[in-house]
């Protein structure tokens, strides 16, 4: 049965993890996956979640099966993390929000669900973009193209070039946008730029799919939310993939959400009566602790604010990261201007790597990072960093 089978190609970043777990070497260094580390190199278990936990976990509630579509007052939160506490599509009923599986899992559904409707589009994603996008469509059906997006001269937008592609894709084409913190490359679009791509997705009939996995991670929750409140003011129904891994440094409880705007109440009605169908043909209903861990968070000020400020924290620290590399890295001798690095936003830096430099950080120190060049900044703490900037000054020179 399985003598044809071939070996799949490992996962370009868990496939690094891998890789990592297995190396020996005691001062090796994981920047391949997003993942938040402390200065202490641990991922971290937040206050608000700890709280929120013990009182879950001292209610010793029942585990029945939950809704298809997630609970409720969890997918309220989401909604009003996401579009604000007054916002008028909350109110009117016209968005639809399922809990679902992680960001991924968000992604999928969403991308099964257009699927569905036979439109005969394909779907766009970023050049270059989070390498399991093209993986979640394509597996869902779609033939993937991509638009322009990166500039590796200015290390900013392409907006040009991202104008011209999306102007170029047929009707109904579903467009996979980073709301915020662009994966891989940190390099977010401006406002007005924003503004932009919206006319053009009316004009072009585009179906938009933000895909919100960091917020909080830039400027801030409300700060970062720019590109939906944006689109949620533009009358254009589109969908939100949105992720509590990296915020609320749940990443293996898989909490994430697909929200969908629609026209109307009664749109949303129908639009959430197929989207149990796509949920119940996949998992049937998503699990129960990491979604009441975010609902007790998100619903109890002080929490809430608790959780703010840990995010906050969160953040900081990413920057300062971002500020020491630079510095470090002109103080090994690094010939080259790196202060690109701290324009950029997010947990990663797009660091102009070469897949030789990095397989030689890889093999001579330990230290590993996607072939594309991304690193993960929230990796670094002020026992690596030093050792990184040595090293990256050494490959580059
Ligand atoms: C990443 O980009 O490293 C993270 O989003 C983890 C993942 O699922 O790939």
């Amino acid at each position: 049965l399985f003598h044809s089978v071939q070996l799949a190609p490992k996962d370009p970043i868990f496939g690094l993890t891998e890789a990592y777990v297995a190396d020996q070497r005691a001062d090796k260094v994981n920047l391949g996956v997003g993942v938040y580390y402390t200065d202490e190199g641990k991922i971290p278990l937040l206050q608000a979640v700890i709280k929120a936990e013990e009182a879950l976990v001292a209610k010793h509630a029942p585990r029945g099966y939950i809704p298809m579509e997630g609970p409720s007052q969890y997918n309220l939160a989401v909604q009003t993390l996401l579009f604000g506490n007054d916002s008028s599509l909350i109110k009117d009923g016209r968005v639809v929000t399922a809990e679902c599986i992680g960001g991924t899992g968000a992604l999928r559904v969403g991308a099964d669900f257009i699927k569905r409707l036979n439109l005969n589009a394909p779907a766009a994603i970023s050049n270059p973009t989070w390498e399991n996008h093209r993986g979640i469509f394509e597996a869902a059906g779609f033939d993937v193209v991509e638009y322009s997006y990166f500039d590796s001269k200015t290390r900013g937008v392409d907006f040009d070039g991202m104008v011209k592609s999306l102007e170029s894709f047929p009707k109904n084409t579903t467009v996979v946008l980073h709301a915020c913190c662009h994966n891989p490359t940190g390099a977010d679009m401006t406002e007005a730029q924003w503004r932009q791509v919206i006319d053009i997705c009316k004009s072009k009939e585009l179906i938009p799919f933000l895909d919100m996995a960091y917020q909080g991670f830039a400027d801030g929750i409300e700060q970062d939310g720019v590109a939906v409140r944006l689109f949620a003011q533009s009358g254009l129904s589109f969908f939100v993939s949105s992720s509590f891994s990296k915020s609320f440094s749940l990443y293996g409880e898989r909490v994430g959400a697909l929200s969908i705007v629609t026209e109307s109440k009664d749109e949303s009605a129908r639009v959430m009566s197929q989207l149990k169908r796509v949920i119940r043909t996949n998992y049937s209903n998503p699990p129960t602790h990491g979604g009441a861990i975010a609902t007790a968070v998100l619903t109890s000020p002080e929490l809430r604010q608790l959780w703010e400020d840990e995010l906050a924290q969160m953040r900081e620290r990413i920057k300062s990261m971002r500020e020491a590399l630079v510095s470090k890295l002109a103080a090994a001798g690094a010939k080259q201007d790196f202060e690109f690095i701290n324009a950029q936003r997010g947990m990663f830096s797009y660091s102009g790597l070469t897949p030789e430099q990095v397989e030689r950080l890889q093999k001579e120190d330990g230290i590993y990072a996607l072939s594309t060049g991304r690193i993960c900044v929230a990796a670094l703490n002020t026992k690596n960093i030093d050792k990184v900037a040595t090293a990256i000054a050494r490959v580059i020179a």
